[in-house]
């Protein structure tokens, strides 16, 4: 017999069936087993904790794959996923709202075969819907690749857009799969913003965006799910209210929460970060901070997100409410979950539910999600009693920038693995990207 490619010897692995100290083979880029043996390559884990290969499945690259990421000023494929790894993260889900959209099958096989060649981890792809695109949903959202429709019923960056209940009626009849959505109604937006102006202060974003505009869409959402019976997963969940709501509503429903909203708390947010607290939907004040502690708590949540989205230092010092939407959070999500942990908010266990079974559950990643025989031998490496400060000269992101700088965290990944591919170690990208498009059923 071969041997093994990767054995990851001495750690505690977080097993679906409990923590178990164990060693782990790696073979053709898949679990072979959980045991000892001759490998080309051995990680010694003493003292770590070996997590299934975290997942953030909701990220922003800004890259349609036309191959001119030398020219990305905020971000771009290999510099998104790069600081994928180096935070501990093996996958990533892509949004559609770059430049071209992606919302079309030529757009999608570009991006698709420039993914496979220049991620450095796996990437999951989601296709825009459009008012014009309807038809066609039900055949983009079977292309490989593809994770889900994302819907903005609610406007944010870019022009995607689908706001009306006939035409979200006609993209939920279109196709099969579970439909991600942006939910804030588009026409409240539209009413309050006419009842402030330009260049107050930043913390009004959270009002202009008040939580009856994330309510209402995710009620209106729901109302044409069931209708329609077409699964739905509501993005960024902000509010207490829809969390109660969205309870009722498991036959259609699952719920993303960001690791944002989980962290950041109105209005000493904004007070801190000024612009870099400004992001669609808007941190919130501590009531919603706490309803989301209580629905990950709960099992309320699905999954765990950064949303990152990278934008430039100009684009976030405009004035509200013309300063750009958007935090940049796919390099520090891991590190900041994991604090989280340590301080007691969530086990170990319930965030390997949140950012790896929980992702590959809601869109149905094949291979991914837990440390099992035959899935994918993808795996995140903790410390957890490592004392770090998130540092700003160390984001990777071109923008340069995240709204978590100078915060003291207690855990942090020392080792990121793509199909047995170590491409992180101790901070180090190695090799060469090694990311491919990942299969859904
Ligand atoms: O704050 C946000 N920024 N929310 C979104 O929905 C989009 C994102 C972006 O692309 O900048």
């Amino acid at each position: 017999m071969n041997p093994f490619d990767l054995v990851i010897k001495n750690g505690t692995c977080l097993t679906p069936w409990g923590r178990v100290r164990t060693d782990v083979a790696v073979r053709h880029g898949r679990i072979a087993g959980f045991h000892d043996g001759e490998a080309r390559q051995v990680i010694d884990a003493t003292g770590l904790m070996v997590l299934p290969g975290l997942i953030d499945p909701h990220v922003h690259l800004r890259d349609a794959g036309a191959g001119d990421a030398s020219g990305a000023t905020v971000e771009s494929i290999p510099t998104g996923t790069k600081a994928a790894v180096l935070g501990g993260i093996a996958c990533v889900f892509d949004m559609p709202n770059t430049s071209p959209a992606a919302t079309d099958a030529a757009t999608l096989a570009t991006k698709r075969a420039y993914a496979g060649r220049n991620a450095w981890c796996d990437i999951g792809l989601y296709v825009g819907a459009t008012k014009s695109n309807i038809a066609t949903l039900g055949a983009l959202e079977a292309e490989p690749g593809v994770c889900a429709i994302k819907v903005f019923a609610g406007s944010s960056t870019g022009d995607l857009l689908v706001e009306d209940d006939e035409s979200l009626e006609r993209v939920m009849r279109s196709g099969r799969r579970r439909i991600a959505y942006h939910s804030e109604d588009e026409y409240r937006l539209r009413e309050r913003r006419k009842l402030f102006h330009q260049g107050q202060p930043y913390a009004k974003h959270a009002e202009w965006r008040d939580v009856e505009c994330a309510f209402l869409g995710t009620r209106r959402l729901m109302a044409l799910a069931m209708r329609t019976g077409r699964p739905a997963h509501i993005l960024h969940v902000s509010t207490a209210e829809e969390l109660a709501y969205l309870r009722d509503y498991r036959e259609v429903a699952t719920v993303e929460v960001l690791v944002n909203h989980l962290t950041q708390i109105a209005p000493d947010a904004y007070e801190r970060l000024g612009a870099y607290a400004v992001m669609n939907p808007p941190i919130r004040d501590r009531r919603h901070w706490e309803a989301a502690w209580a629905a990950v708590a709960d099992g309320t949540v699905d999954c765990i997100g950064s949303d990152h989205a990278p934008h430039s230092r100009e684009a976030k010092a405009r004035p509200w409410p013309d300063t750009a939407a958007g935090l940049t959070g796919v390099q520090t999500v891991v590190p900041v979950m994991l604090d989280h942990v340590n301080a007691g908010r969530l086990s170990l266990e319930r965030l390997v539910d949140l950012m790896c079974a929980g992702p590959a559950r809601v869109y149905g990643a094949v291979g991914k999600g837990r440390l099992a025989a035959g899935y994918d031998g993808d795996f995140t490496l903790v410390d957890m009693g490592a004392e770090r400060t998130i540092e700003e000269s160390a984001i990777v992101s071109p923008c340069g920038w995240t709204p978590f700088a100078g915060m003291r965290v207690k855990g942090w990944p020392v080792a990121t693995v793509v199909r047995g591919n170590v491409v992180m170690r101790d901070g180090e990208v190695l090799g060469a990207p090694a990311g491919k498009v990942v299969p859904f059923t």
